[in-house]
């Protein structure tokens, strides 16, 4: 079994909040994880752990075999670990292609140029175009960001993180303040992107059902420690995953 991501006695405390409480997590490559756990259950603070927002009191983080533990969040970035956000990042004002663009400039170090029309980058459009398709928004492109549904918005920001060429894509809750019938949507597009392009996804979700439908790998944390991992089948049958509302 591959992994990409392993974690080892990590601990993150907060005065006398242990938020992150000796965690030990292995994710499988070009799968998706979901972390489910009550609200200040320290997974937030995990994908901040995990992302270099946030330095760890002890423990280690390892990635693609190397040890990241202390490399800042933008060479985290470069080495592939990119992260979408619990609430979304997005250039209201600008096109949905835009958002996209500015992304991938960005990765290209090519925004000190930006004064020149997007349209004269023929490349960067079309990568651009080829990630909408990816999230579903092609027929989109030319929308303001601010007017799309808040599914298609979710997955707008899902795409600014795949502009960065990401091998492990982190997602704070995709389909928090979604609409039922637009969850199901964003984790289908989640899931084929996941099939399609090999990256591996670890997704906090608060969505039980959804979760255990889309995920190979679930890890449910409970005050800054995690109590069960494994396959939803296994883990929805743990005594104490059940006794928080998440069993079957
Ligand atoms: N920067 C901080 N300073 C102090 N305490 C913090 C900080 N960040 C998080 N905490 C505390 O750490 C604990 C874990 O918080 P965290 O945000 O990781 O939980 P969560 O599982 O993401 O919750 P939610 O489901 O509400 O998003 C909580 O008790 C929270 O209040
Ligand atoms: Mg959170």
């Amino acid at each position: 079994m591959n992994f990409i991501l392993e974690c080892i006695g990590l601990k993150k405390y907060f005065g006398d909040v242990k938020a992150i409480d000796d965690v030990n997590l292995k994710v499988k490559s070009g799968e998706i994880t979901s972390i489910l756990g009550p609200n200040g259950a320290g997974k937030t603070t995990l994908i901040n752990l995990i992302t270099g927002w946030l330095n760890p009191d002890t423990g280690k983080i390892l990635f693609d075999g190397f040890d990241v533990t202390s490399v800042p969040p933008h060479d985290r970035v470069k080495r592939g670990i990119c992260r979408s956000f619990q609430l979304v990042n997005l250039y209201d004002e600008m096109s949905v292609l835009d958002n996209i663009s500015i992304a991938i400039l960005s990765r290209k170090k090519l925004t000190g140029s930006l004064f020149k029309p997007l349209k004269h980058y023929k490349d960067v459009e079309e990568e651009a175009y080829s990630i909408l398709k990816k999230i579903g928004l092609e027929n989109r492109a030319h929308e303001l960001a601010i007017n799309l549904p808040h599914g298609s918005r979710k997955l707008l920001d899902v795409g600014l993180a795949l502009a960065l060429q990401p091998k492990l894509l982190l997602l704070d809750e995709p389909t928090s303040g979604v609409a039922t019938r637009e969850k199901t949507q964003v984790m289908h597009i989640l899931s084929s992107i996941v099939r399609e392009t090999k990256v591996t996804a670890l997704m906090v979700e608060h969505d039980v059902d959804l979760a255990f439908a889309y995920s190979s790998e679930v890890v449910v944390m409970s005050q800054g420690k995690i109590i069960a991992q494994g396959p939803p089948e296994v883990v929805k049958k743990v005594e104490e995953v059940i006794k928080l509302g998440y069993g079957k």
